[in-house]
């Protein structure tokens, strides 16, 4: 068994100026990865198993009933790499068929990371498991030395991530990934499909709650990361589906006129302002094909399952 963890220290001060320069834009907005602080990465484990937000579940169902057509589709593979693998649950049952040699597991989230992939390790005698802590958006050419030399890498990027990027910038992750896969190499992806709008609406809006605390708990992240001063009562969670865009989008809609203190910063909201924080994006199939051909991959097969999609690319 072989266990590495290398932490890319999540930098404050990047939060900090990313935060200040999107407070700073018309409109306010803060970029989504911030939301998965360990509050924020329990609320969308708790989304993930509301009634309404069907897509984890999905995805999952989808895989467990496809995993042998998969497997055969991707043949044999050396090493699996998982950019924002979270607690590397979804990856056991690729690990289970696939049987790679090694496994390289990123988050943003380090510390449970860390733990989730020792637990990896633990189960998996047999594969060497390297976890890096890192903000892949920003560092995944840092995850290169990690990897061992092996041809047949399959990079994996499950749950509709992707969705989380404007098509230009998840282009240009879907070409970093090519080049960290190699020639040779294979990507999995899976994306949440258009599908009827109340539907789409009803999943980021479910009836418990969590995902409107699941923006908020952002607000209260920058209170307790930046000294901000954010009254969590005065911001309204807001999310719809825009179909001319093709996409959900998550606000939250400042419910007075107000002025916040943001790192020792003072900014203005106008009552009905909002700070956008999500796009998730949703795809037909051609549409995702042709993003991801446009990034330097190739379409190799394709599973569907209740507006589902599971992609494979050489
Ligand atoms: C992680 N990502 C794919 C989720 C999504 O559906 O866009 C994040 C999320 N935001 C609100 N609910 C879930």
């Amino acid at each position: 068994m072989s266990f590495t963890f290398q932490n890319f220290p999540a930098d404050r001060d990047t939060l900090r100026s990313d935060v200040l320069a999107g407070l700073a834009t018309s409109p306010k907005a803060i970029p989504p990865k911030y939301f998965y602080d360990e509050p924020g990465c329990r609320l969308f484990e708790a989304i993930c198993a509301q009634p309404e937000y069907v897509l984890c579940r999905t995805e999952q169902a989808l895989m467990n009933t496809r995993v042998s057509d998969i497997a055969a589709a991707i043949g044999p593979v050396e090493c699996i790499i998982e950019p924002g693998a979270g607690d590397c649950a979804k990856v056991r049952l690729l690990l289970d068929t696939l049987r790679p040699a090694h496994l390289v597991a990123m988050d943003i989230a380090g510390a449970p990371l860390a733990v989730a992939a020792k637990g990896l390790s633990r189960d998996y005698p047999d594969l060497a498991v390297t976890a890096l802590g890192m903000d892949f958006i920003h560092d995944l050419e840092a995850a290169a030395p990690y990897l061992p030399t092996a041809d047949r890498r399959l990079i994996y990027y499950p749950g509709s991530s992707i969705g989380n990027f404007p098509p230009d910038a998840a282009t240009a992750l879907l070409a970093r990934f090519r080049q960290l896969a190699g020639t040779a190499g294979q990507l999995l992806i899976g994306f949440d499909l258009k599908k009827d709008p109340q539907r789409l609406h009803a999943a980021y809006n479910d009836a418990a709650g969590v995902t409107a605390a699941f923006n908020l708990n952002l607000l209260a992240r920058l209170n307790r990361e930046l000294g901000a001063d954010f009254d969590l009562a005065r911001f309204r969670h807001y999310a719809f589906y825009n179909p001319v865009a093709g996409r959900i989008e998550m606000h939250l809609v400042s419910l007075a006129e107000q002025d916040v203190k943001v790192a020792g910063q003072r900014f203005h909201f106008a009552l009905g302002e909002t700070l956008h924080t999500e796009h998730s994006y949703k795809f037909r199939c051609d549409e995702f094909s042709t993003i991801a051909k446009n990034a330097g991959w190739r379409l190799t097969a394709e599973w569907q399952q209740d507006g589902f999609a599971v992609q494979l690319y050489g």
